[in-house]
């Protein structure tokens, strides 16, 4: 890491949670998005551990392995390390502290009113925890506590983002200008649909991994859904609204080929099997390198480690500095 890199550049926070293995849905127009962010602003990808623990507290077996498990994912596909800082979340308690001060400026209504939090807890059938009911504070502290401009994500993520904008807001009214209102970079590329159509999603069964064997892609590739009103090879077939056409999309480097199948599917004159087989073809061919160097990143733990306690400590007084400055000015000063 290198701690001389120029600073003018704007800076950029994102990050994942470590919840297992990286799928396609997350490389397409997420860590995609993030590879190419790297030449024009400064990077600070977040492995962000504590907020596993809203939904998930009593597997912590689990948490090592999958952060080790995104790691590598993320370098594998063009995340890289000397020129972009990962962090590990809980080894730096400044954004565990901040996230407390910043509970102090939002209300409970407001937080209960947040779209992924009524989604998570209808879907979870819990009681929801107040770690859950306080996720999006600490993703605010996540991206405020380095004043990042800007944070690329998903849609999904845009009330967080709004969440965190207000927070800034009214940090700045209460105690003066001091953080940057960071604007959402959302990618041009639509999300993937699970092999199902659903999305694509982890514990769903739907999601096809960066981690898995070309023949285990193959075979959910074998099985995805299509149009289900077409019965015959011969009827005209739909790719709106089609998984196997918008992997081809994202995927197939051969538009013109696209463009012809689609036509040929529209037509009736092209089956199922065969776009399907094309597709494991064209998909195996693009996750072959990142598989091998995927291998050749997880045959090192070690050094996978060291590059994530690295990146942690370039951080760290970054957020330091930054917590002790937003403690001033809420009065915390410390006479001692
Ligand atoms: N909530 C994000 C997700 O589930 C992960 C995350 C935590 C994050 N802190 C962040 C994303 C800060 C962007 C910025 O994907």
């Amino acid at each position: 890491m290198d701690s001389q890199k120029p600073t003018n550049k704007k800076r950029i926070l994102t990050g994942h949670r470590p919840t297992g293995p990286r799928h396609i849905g997350h490389l397409v127009g997420t860590i995609d998005n993030w590879v190419g962010l790297q030449d024009t602003y400064e990077c600070f990808f977040l492995i962000a551990d504590l907020h596993v623990l809203t939904t998930d507290y009593e597997h912590p077996g689990r948490i090592q392995n999958n952060i080790l498990e995104v790691l590598a994912d993320w370098l594998a596909a063009g995340i890289d390390p000397d020129r972009a800082t990962l962090v590990l979340q809980s080894a730096i308690p400044a954004h565990s502290q901040l996230s407390l001060l910043f509970n102090m400026l939002v209300t409970v209504s407001r937080m209960s009113r947040i779209p992924t939090y009524k989604e998570q807890v209808k879907e979870l059938h819990l009681q929801p925890s107040l770690g859950l009911l306080t996720y999006p504070t600490l993703q605010a502290a996540d991206i405020l506590i380095y004043k990042a401009n800007a944070v690329p994500v998903g849609e999904d993520q845009l009330p967080h983002i709004e969440l965190t904008r207000e927070v800034a807001r009214r940090f700045n009214q209460v105690y003066g200008p001091t953080l940057p209102e960071p604007d959402p970079l959302l990618s041009a590329i639509p999300r993937l649909p699970g092999t199902d159509n659903r999305t694509m999603h982890t514990s769903y069964g739907n999601a096809i991994f960066i981690r898995e064997t070309p023949e285990e892609t193959t075979q959910k590739v074998m099985n995805m859904y299509t149009d289900p009103t077409r019965i015959h090879l011969t009827d005209p077939g739909h790719v709106i609204g089609n998984p196997v056409f918008a992997y081809l999309d994202a995927f197939d480097p051969d538009r013109e080929g696209v463009a012809e199948l689609k036509e040929r599917y529209r037509l009736g004159k092209v089956g199922d099997v065969s776009v399907k087989r094309h597709l494991a073809e064209v998909l195996n061919q693009h996750l072959a390198p990142l598989r091998q160097r995927r291998r050749q990143i997880l045959a090192r733990p070690g050094e996978l480690r060291d590059l994530l306690r690295l990146g942690t400590e370039h951080a760290r007084p970054f957020a330091e500095a930054n917590l002790q400055e937003i403690q001033d000015k809420m009065g915390l000063n410390p006479v001692l």
